[in-house]
């Protein structure tokens, strides 16, 4: 799946887990810059892959109707844990799956958005076509796909820091959780309109933030 396998991802999220909060120096600009995209205020069924400790799950949960409801999928048990833990104020409009989100059973059209951040830059680009694949059939026709990844650098000082990251990923792919940037858009065929790209850099670290909607 990656240079990681699913278990050695897992062993390092479990150890990890609160721990990736302290990731927002760089990740909530992107996401921040997402969160518009996504029309929360329509949403009814929120898929989220590779949920991590739920931060994020909350930003949209406060941002979406009383009614609508929130599934997310995460290979890390300690992750899972974390996510439940902070999300159960919302009761049962949250379902949290433990697992690998390559394996999970979930209806097909079940889903009005699907939202990932920082997953899909820790698997193999064949992983990754196949994931994408994968949120198509979830989604609702029409709906909406937000991702949110480490990306190449545009600046000087982009392109030096993603450099680093991507020697440091080749050399000991453990130091940097598994991820390495990715360019996104590349993943999407026929079936998607690619409603909005950019490149958002927090503090050096340049992320790429991508939206596609589902053709009807
Ligand atoms: C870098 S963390 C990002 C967490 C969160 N999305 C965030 O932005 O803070 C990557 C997360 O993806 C999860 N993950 C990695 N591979 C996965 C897979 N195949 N299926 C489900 N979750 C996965 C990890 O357990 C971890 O929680």
């Amino acid at each position: 799946m990656s240079a990681l396998d699913a278990q050695a991802v897992a062993a390092i999220y479990d150890r990890h887990g609160a721990k990736q909060d302290g990731a927002g120096w760089y990740e909530d600009p992107p996401l921040r810059a997402l969160m518009p995209h996504l029309a929360l205020d329509e949403a009814s069924a929120v898929l989220e892959l590779g949920a991590g400790t739920g931060r994020f799950a909350e930003w949209l949960l406060d941002a979406m109707p009383d009614g609508a409801t929130y599934t997310a999928v995460d290979l890390s048990g300690e992750m899972c844990r974390l996510a439940r833990e902070r999300l159960a104020r919302f009761g049962e409009r949250v379902t949290v799956h433990h697992g690998p989100a390559d394996a999970v059973e979930l209806p097909a059209g079940g889903f009005d958005r699907v939202v990932s951040s920082y997953m899909f830059d820790i698997w193999s680009e064949d992983a990754i076509a196949d994931g994408i694949t994968a949120c198509h059939q979830w989604l609702r026709p029409d709906g909406i796909i937000g991702l949110v990844s480490l990306t190449d650098g545009q600046s000087f000082i982009g392109r030096a820091v993603s450099s680093l990251w991507a020697a440091v990923h080749r050399r000991r792919p453990q130091w940097v959780g598994g991820c390495r940037p990715l360019q996104q858009a590349r993943f999407f065929g026929d079936g998607w309109q690619i409603e909005h790209r950019s490149v958002v850099r927090a503090w050096g670290i340049p992320s790429e933030v991508l939206v596609a909607r589902k053709r009807g």
